[in-house]
């Protein structure tokens, strides 16, 4: 084969133009007429209803069980209680890399939170399962519950976050406060927050011999095939996951969660397919969470406005059974430069499910920490908060001592200020009302996320009649990966969007890697690309080396996949159609494979990171201490685009996100029972329509060269970074009052200040 130079320039100049592209979702049309068939809207032919029994206790064991009264019921087949489970191949207690949590599957009578599941009533009818779960009526053997940040001893965790060192520290703290002439010190505390993704976790389980067909949303699911395997001791190839919609994961659905698996259990119990779909307090426990914080921070500035030292200490929860741990602290070790930082992390055990990643685990608790600190450090500074963030931003990442891959925050910044009005904004509190007499405060937050790569794999195949196909198991959770990775896709092979079939959304096709951690669209989007060079390589080997081709001995100046045709990189007046190479190929199509994985080199060489600057308006009612979000405006500079629309989509969506953690979002945990207090939707307040009357974002143009070949970084979470400081900022604005418990309600804003 002749020598072919491919990847000389970036993608969209070398392929196409769908990249870039506003399109809507593909997959727009089926959603809003419902022809989408999301997990729970599968019925297989003799389908029966599995529905959870949960305890209402958080610890203990279950002493009883009405089983008889439950199968008494009309409709019920079968409970499935600790007793008569079917057996497992591998104890779901077993833990044998950090990121395989403990589930629970009815392997004891024991309860360790609220809301596990203690049995499972399957039925010919949801209302049939339902009422046998009433019957059960369980009695406990209840224990004194542990709920709260001072439940119990604290530790040091062994690690937070995805394997991270607890305690980091450069430079001298204590030396650094000494030499300060400002200095705060302050204590913040970030409440409990649970996925309340649109659709709940749901399953439609069906097993043929031993191999299982099921129907469930998945942020990974090679992943959860690899886990259903060692659970079920079968080969993961037997195991055919379709999950093509999801109605938000949040994190909660990136491992298979305890009721998923149950609802697998109860299928092959019963030997008949199985839906099993949570109810929405039972969102409230087995399918993980964000632990709440109490963050304490102190730092020192200089006659400059410079930090001479930042200190963050974080301490959170985990359960008593398992190990996650939020990384708040480490929000501090990239954004503000200072001589010497230090964070570290404690934890306890509680009575809770364990917590999990929970859209920007760590960096959205973090930053509402880190960015209320900064704007009390620029308020000891006598500093406008946006000044002293120009000044104290970092332009090396501070603990890794690395230089960013690209760093383009003062656009962001200056974008931002002057789209929003900044330079309007009066430095003390309490000066501006509107026309109702509402106090008026502007805030400021600096947004950061890590740009992540993951591993993935695709295929990519040309046909002879000109269209093209692309495989790869990505996974699109409602952000829009079903047209993004599509437009890669189509690029990457040198078509229009519309000449090339998108598969995905299935466990049989090659590993799509995972949706989480805001890396799905480099890492997916990578593994196509490179198996859209593969195929085009492999093609062009295919006219170079074939004296009838117009391309013949173009090897070493390389061609461009445009259109459908091949066309000489240096004399663009010769090319040859796909068709026409396959054609005389006598081939009816040819196929190409593609890889994606960090760059370990750049890895080791750059700091990488997404990052933008958030402005926010509220307005609070002086007499109630009613705070209503005004606007929100972000700019954010994430590389490359692969479609605005979607993006700013994202955006605004974390936006959202970092409103309703400043303002909303909380689980209220009942300190006697262990129970939380508020699982539903109705009291877990998330932010509706009339709470954001404005959101914007500005996307920062940015080209990063290192992150990966197509410039990609993530734009799923870093909008509630940056976000939720400045509302919170934003409130001590409008009144003069520093609230550091989140969310912000209203009786902290009537009382007088102490
Ligand atoms: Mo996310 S918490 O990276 O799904």
């Amino acid at each position: 084969m002749a020598e072919i130079a491919l990847a000389q320039a970036p993608a969209h100049i070398r392929h196409g133009s769908n990249i870039g592209q506003p399109l809507t979702r593909r997959d727009g049309l089926v959603k809003v007429t419902g022809a989408a068939r999301y997990a729970a809207d599968h019925h297989p032919p003799g389908m029966l209803y599995g529905v959870l029994a949960v305890s209402d206790v958080a610890r203990g064991r279950v002493a009883f069980l009405d089983v008889e009264a439950a199968k008494a019921h009309a409709g019920v087949v079968e409970v499935m209680t600790p007793t008569n489970k079917p057996a497992l191949a591998q104890d779901p207690d077993e833990k044998t890399n950090p990121f395989m949590f403990r589930l629970d599957l009815l392997q004891t009578d024991r309860v360790r939170y609220a809301n596990q599941a203690i049995a499972v009533v399957i039925a010919e009818t949801l209302e049939a399962a339902s009422e046998g779960a009433i019957l059960l009526s369980p009695r406990y053997e209840a224990e004194p519950t542990r709920v709260g940040l001072d439940a119990s001893e604290s530790f040091v965790p062994p690690a937070v976050g995805v394997g991270h060192p607890s305690e980091v520290h450069r430079g001298d703290v204590e030396a650094g406060l000494a030499a300060a002439s400002k200095r705060i010190e302050a204590t913040y505390e970030t409440a409990a927050q649970y996925h309340n993704a649109m659709e709940p976790h749901a399953i439609v389980a069906t097993w043929d011999e031993n191999k299982l067909s099921i129907d469930t949303p998945s942020q990974g699911l090679a992943m959860a095939q690899g886990r259903l395997a060692g659970l079920f001791g079968i080969p993961p190839g037997n195991i055919h996951i379709r999950s093509p919609f999801l109605g938000g994961g949040f994190g909660s659905k990136g491992f298979i969660s305890g009721p998923q698996i149950l609802g697998i259990m109860a299928a092959r119990m019963v030997g008949k397919p199985v839906k099993l779909v949570l109810r929405r307090e039972q969102m409230f426990g087995p399918v993980g969470h964000r632990a709440p914080t109490r963050q304490a921070l102190r730092m020192g500035a200089d006659n400059e406005g410079k930090l001479t030292a930042l200190e963050h200490r974080a301490k959170t929860t985990s359960s008593t059974f398992d190990d996650f741990f939020e990384p708040a602290a480490d929000a501090s070790h990239t954004l503000y430069a200072s001589p010497a930082i230090a964070t570290s992390h404690e934890a306890v055990r509680v009575d809770t499910g364990t917590p999990l990643f929970m859209r920007a685990p760590g960096e959205a608790t973090g930053s509402i920490a880190l960015e209320s600190a900064i704007d009390e450090m620029a308020e000891a500074c006598a500093m406008d908060p946006l000044e002293f963030r120009l000044k104290n931003y970092a332009e090396v990442e501070p603990i890794s001592g690395k230089p960013f891959s690209s760093k383009a925050l003062r656009d962001c910044y200056a974008q931002g200020a002057e789209h929003f009005g900044w330079e309007r904004r009066p430095l003390a509190p309490r000066q501006m009302r509107d026309r109702d007499g509402l106090l008026v405060g502007w805030g400021v937050g600096t947004a950061t996320f890590p740009a992540i790569m993951f591993q993935a794999e695709a295929k990519a195949v040309l046909r002879q009649d000109g269209s093209g196909v692309v495989e790869i198991g990505a996974h699109d959770m409602g952000q829009g990966a079903w047209t993004a990775l599509a437009q890669i896709a189509a690029d990457g092979i040198g078509l229009d969007i519309d000449q090339v079939e998108f598969r995905s959304g299935t466990s049989d096709l090659p590993d799509g890697g995972i949706a989480g951690g805001s890396a799905h669209t480099a890492t997916a989007g990578m593994a196509i690309y490179n198996a859209g060079a593969d195929v085009i390589a492999r093609l062009a080997g295919l006219a170079t080396d074939d004296a009838r081709s117009p391309l013949f001995g173009a090897g070493n100046a390389g061609v461009i996949a445009r259109g459908g045709r091949l066309i000489r990189r240096d004399d663009e007046s010769r090319s040859e159609s796909y068709a026409d190479i396959l054609g005389r190929a006598g081939l009816a199509e040819i196929a190409g494979q593609g890889k994606s994985a960090a760059d370990q080199a750049a890895q080791s060489t750059y700091a990488m990171h997404a990052h933008g600057a958030v402005f926010a308006e509220v307005k609070v009612d002086p007499d109630l201490g009613q705070v209503r979000v005004a606007r929100v405006l972000g700019a954010f500079a994430a590389g490359r685009i692969i479609n605005p629309r979607m993006v700013l989509s994202q955006l605004r969506g974390g936006m959202i996100w970092g409103v309703s953690f400043a303002l909303n979002e909380q689980a209220v945990m009942d300190p006697r029972s262990g129970r939380p207090m508020n699982p539903n939707l109705s009291e877990y307040h998330i932010p509706v329509n009339a709470d954001v009357p404005s959101i914007d974002a500005i996307v920062v143009e940015e080209h990063d060269p290192h992150v990966n070949a197509l410039g990609i970084k993530g734009v799923g979470e870093i909008g509630v970074t940056g976000t939720a400081g400045a509302v919170a900022n934003a409130v001590w604005h409008a009144t003069g009052v520093r609230v550091r418990n989140f969310p912000i309600k209203l009786d902290r804003l009537i009382e007088p200040r102490s």
